[in-house]
């Protein structure tokens, strides 16, 4: 593939850094592209310059030499920040901790940065100032090592489920039934706030959705499960993966308005079955973490968390402990802790409670299932005892929840009923309840929040550092 370049010549196509680093390169001529981390100008009449184009972590070191025509006029001008073309010979480096360095043959500045302006500095920048400069934070050494691990983790996800036969599904973004029956959900609409069309209701006034875009209330999705049931009952294994959205006033290190889900749904399959897949899953990840982002991660647990290499390890190849809802309950009112929300069966689990379950008593990832039907969706299939539903969720260390799940309910006079125990219509559910009617079958599914995993692979402390651009109660920037 060839690349026109500025002044209208083709030029070869550029080597990325990473590649340029292998021994193997050593003789090749190469073009590589990125930006200066730092310029060293030796007495000896040379310029060393650490260019990063962000595929490693590791920038490729280019030696400059005075000989070369824009030396003075332009080399000696870049600075941290400017973008750069270098042509030159991959050599042996004689230097330590490099294989390899690039003798320039050009290097042609594409834009410069003024050092005294320019936002990120080398040194002693917190986190929450490179919120404020998301737009440039993808280009320190933290963000791509974090972006990197989180594009594996795709890559995994993906890998994990086609390997296995799951049929891709695109459900939509712009819905009009709310999955987790929550209510928390994004508003989609083109009615005139200031002057919005009402019909008489009950109550007085109330918008006439009607005249709405849709012809009915829109929201954005906060779970694309219910459409995958869909295409899980007919194709029996498949899987979803997009943003999902979710307006709960949630200003938590673990929270975002919008964030990513892979949600897998398999028909014909039980809780148990359910929990084996989000399991294997898990471990699968954490491996090809481990072993496709060696360098990301020693990164990561240099700098950020000290334990996450050892933990992903040690999950990788143990069993995660299983308790029911009542036991998990039994362990916690047992212990001595002093829990802020205090513990009786019927409670939700807090994150202070599945911290404890997972990091003190088991000491490894905790399938926590059979949780009160009451605090779980109106979809999960009801026990026998007739009090809690075929759910589960996959606690891990520092992180709490990382997986929630549940087998379906797939009776459809039980179904029905659970709707309406939620203040739900069945009517505005009638394709989910056919579902039922139809060749109803077992199915169970889970949903993987993406953020929370590469919070849990990288140590990174708040979820806002770990998606490009972070939503979240009063902010939206970018
Ligand atoms: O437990 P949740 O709400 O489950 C569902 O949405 C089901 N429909 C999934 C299914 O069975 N197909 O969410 C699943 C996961 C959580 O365990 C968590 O990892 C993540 O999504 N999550 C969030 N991540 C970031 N910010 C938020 N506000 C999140 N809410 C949930
Ligand atoms: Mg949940």
């Amino acid at each position: 593939m060839t690349q026109t370049a500025g002044k209208g010549t083709t030029v070869m196509p550029r080597t990325p850094v990473k590649e340029v680093l292998q021994p193997e390169s050593v003789g090749k001529n190469v073009r590589l592209c990125g930006w200066v981390r730092t310029r060293r100008d030796s007495k000896a009449g040379l310029s060393f310059i650490d260019l990063n184009d962000g595929s490693s972590l590791k920038g490729a070191q280019v030696v400059a030499e005075s000989s070369l025509p824009n030396y003075e006029s332009e080399i000696l001008k870049t600075g941290i920040g400017s973008s750069v073309e270098v042509i030159g010979e991959v050599v042996a480096s004689p230097a330590k901790g490099q294989p390899t360095e690039v003798k320039a043959q050009s290097v042609r500045v594409l834009g410069y940065a003024d050092p005294e302006k320019y936002p990120l500095q080398k040194k002693g920048t917190s986190f929450e100032f490179l919120r404020s400069i998301a737009h440039l934070r993808p280009r320190t050494n933290s963000f791509g090592a974090v972006f990197r691990i989180r594009n594996e983790i795709c890559r995994s996800i993906h890998n994990f489920f086609q390997s296995r036969g799951f049929i891709y599904v695109q459900t939509p973004i712009i819905t009009a039934s709310d999955c987790e029956g929550a209510g928390q959900m994004f508003r989609v609409t083109t009615l005139d706030m200031l002057n919005p069309a009402t019909k008489p209701g009950d109550k007085g006034n109330e918008i006439n959705f009607e005249e709405d875009f849709f012809g009915r209330a829109a929201n954005l999705t906060v779970s694309g499960q219910l459409e995958a049931e869909v295409f899980a009952l007919a194709f029996s294994d498949v899987y979803t993966f997009g943003p999902t959205f979710r307006a709960e006033n949630s200003n938590t290190t673990r929270h975002l308005a919008e964030f990513w889900m892979v949600e897998p749904e398999m028909a014909f399959c039980d809780l148990e079955g359910d929990m084996n897949c989000a399991e294997s899953f898990l471990k699968t990840i954490f491996n090809d973490v481990l072993t496709n982002c060696a360098a990301d991660m020693e990164f990561v647990h240099e700098r950020i968390d000290n334990t996450v290499v050892d933990t992903l390890k040690a999950i990788a190849g143990s069993e995660f402990a299983r308790v029911s809802y009542t036991e998990a309950v039994k362990i916690l009112e047992e212990s001595k802790e002093s829990f802020e929300f205090p513990v009786s069966w019927g409670i939700d689990l807090q994150t202070e409670h599945e911290r404890y379950l997972t990091e003190k008593k088991f000491k490894k990832p905790v399938i926590v299932y059979d949780y009160p039907k009451e605090i779980k969706a109106f979809y999960m299939k009801m026990n026998d005892d007739g009090k809690t539903v075929r759910a589960m969720d996959v606690l891990v260390p520092r992180i709490g929840e990382i997986i929630g799940g549940s087998q379906r309910e797939d009776r459809v006079e039980i179904l029905e009923q659970r709707m309406k125990d939620f203040d739900l219509n069945p009517e505005e559910y009638w394709w989910y309840l056919d579902l039922r009617r139809f060749g109803t079958a077992p199915h169970a599914g889970f949903g993987l929040g993406l953020e929370r995993t590469v919070q849990f692979c990288t140590g990174m402390g708040n979820i806002r550092d770990v998606i490009p651009f972070p939503r979240a109660p009063k902010s939206c920037d970018f």
